[in-house]
């Protein structure tokens, strides 16, 4: 790479670490890196909470990272930005100080309310229009608690005193005090917005309480928004050409404007995700914009709350890092240990708030192992339920391509393609939302085109299934039957129509 080619930076802002990437403004290649880690707080059993400021913080630190051996910052021509989606913030207009917490996405606070609205029959209208069911994950009802908490009149709402935006809104405010602005794909998941209009639907306001005053005015994901601002040692009026949700970002790197094109991101949580097909029969699955880079493309979506988390999870608890944890257990089979990894409810296609984290099988024989063995089946448990769900909805899923932090490990990939009976392809970037920003920053600014991407190589290892159909349905058979046990009083509905 010649020393004056520009550079696009991109910034994918996850739920447990800001990762930040360079890549060359000719070829797309990643030249450099940098990352920071981002805590949460659990204050109460069910409720996750971010720091808004420390979240800001840590992009600071990733992009100060990554440019760390960049003798000419002015060399970067724009930046790609993408963030974890559904978290909420609250903020004053004036001072940009939040009020209140970062209402993470994990977070099940509202859960009473949800049940609440629920049995008023509202779930209906609110799918119709958001393109999703009714769950405490998606950002209304925290917008609504928010509100409820800081703001009961809604008055210093109504006066246009105080912003709700989600993590990309909320970023962007950092770099411009006076713009509130969101972008469409982030906006279509906070369930306020009509996915088919894509603008903010007045019934769906009214329903959660939200006044059109505290929300961001929806951008598409080419902006405008305003240029970056304090990310030392980019200098000020760097323009942010592009801004995806993670899960859609990831699903643009790996070339999925195209149909038939099925991905899987291993986070916190996950998103399997597809362009375009319906949801009328699909009702386990969302109906997002993907992104606007001159004209929506929708996507089916399922998410899943817990694959990472549940590693991070039993690696806290055992006082060992994921990476110690995973080595340790080696190929150490489950022996019939089942993980429904159920902390939040379950999301994609129970949608059960009210769904319990259960360990089964456990007996005096059973180690660490069994049970490292059984979160990691989990992962790929839930995210074939899923696929299962996205195949129905789009037709058959030959390939899976996967990405996200989690893929790192060889074990849960092989698991994945033979619990699955598909190929599984692993992105040669772990870091995929990233990338995704890049690519789509560079379509914005005219830098590369689709077609540039189209032929752009996408390195992946492939594995292919290594488990009979045979064993295969046993063990799923297994798991449904765990999954059972953490619906206490569910209809098994769901579980029979993806079950076997
Ligand atoms: N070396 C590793 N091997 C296996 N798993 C790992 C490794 N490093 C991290 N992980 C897992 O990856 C997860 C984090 O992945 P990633 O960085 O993609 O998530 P994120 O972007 O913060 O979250 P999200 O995309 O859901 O907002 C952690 O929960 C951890 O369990
Ligand atoms: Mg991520």
């Amino acid at each position: 790479m010649a020393d004056t080619d520009p550079l696009v930076l991109a910034v994918d802002q996850g739920t447990s670490s800001t990762k930040a990437l360079l890549v060359s403004g000719r070829d797309g290649r990643v030249v450099a890196r940098g990352v920071a880690p981002l805590g949460e707080s659990q204050p109460r059993p069910g409720w996750v909470e971010q720091s808004a400021e420390e979240l800001w913080q840590s992009v600071r630190a990733a992009v100060r990272a990554c440019l760390a051996g960049l003798d000419d910052p002015g060399r970067v021509a724009g930046i790609g930005l993408s963030t974890q989606r559904e978290s909420m913030v609250l903020w004053e207009r004036a001072t940009g100080r939040p009020v209140g917490p970062l209402v993470s996405w994990q977070d099940q606070r509202t859960a009473g309310q949800c049940r609440e609205l629920a049995a008023t029959g509202a779930g209906e209208l609110v799918r119709a229009r958001s393109g999703m069911p009714l769950d405490p994950m998606f950002s209304a009802l925290k917008a609504r608690w928010l509100l409820d908490e800081y703001d009961p009149g809604r008055t210093r709402g109504r006066a246009g005193e105080l912003c709700l935006g989600t993590v990309d809104s909320w970023l962007l405010s950092r770099f411009a005090p006076d713009d509130h602005v969101v972008e469409v794909g982030n906006a279509s998941r906070t369930q306020l917005l009509n996915v088919a209009t894509q603008t903010w639907d007045p019934d769906l306001l009214d329903l959660f309480g939200v006044p059109a005053g505290v929300l961001p005015q929806v951008a598409a994901s080419s902006g405008p928004f305003p240029a970056a601002r304090g990310l030392d040692p980019l200098p000020d009026g760097v323009p942010v050409l592009a801004v995806l949700g993670d899960s859609h970002a990831a699903m643009f790197a790996h070339g999925g404007w195209r149909p038939g094109v099925v991905k899987a991101t291993y986070g916190t949580g996950s998103s399997v995700m597809a362009i375009g097909g319906g949801t009328g029969d699909s009702p386990g699955l969302c109906r997002s914009v993907a992104w606007d880079l001159g004209r929506p493309m929708l996507a089916v979506e399922g998410n899943i709350r817990a694959t990472g988390r549940t590693l991070s999870w039993l690696a806290d608890l055992f006082g060992v890092t994921p990476e110690a944890l995973l080595a340790e257990a080696g190929d150490t089979p489950p022996d019939g240990v089942h993980f429904v990894p159920a902390f939040g409810g379950l999301g994609a296609p129970w949608w059960e708030p009210d769904a319990v984290a259960l360990l089964s099988g456990l007996t005096l024989g059973t180690r660490r192992g069994q049970i490292v063995a059984a979160a990691l089946e989990s992962v790929a448990f839930q995210v074939e339920d899923v696929v299962a769900e996205v195949e129905r909805a789009t037709g058959e899923v030959r390939v899976l391509m996967a990405d996200g932090g989690l893929t790192r490990n060889d074990r849960l990939m092989r698991l994945q393609a033979g619990l699955s009976g598909r190929t599984v392809a692993r992105s040669g970037e772990h870091d995929l939302s990233a990338l995704g920003a890049a690519d789509a920053a560079g379509v914005a600014g005219g830098l590369w085109t689709f077609d540039d991407l189209e032929a752009r190589p996408r390195p992946a290892e492939e594995f292919a299934p290594s488990i009979g159909a045979e064993e295969r349905r046993a063990r799923r058979a297994a798991w449904h039957e765990a999954i059972r046990r953490s619906r206490p009083g569910a209809s098994t509905k769901a579980y029979e129509r993806s079950g076997g």
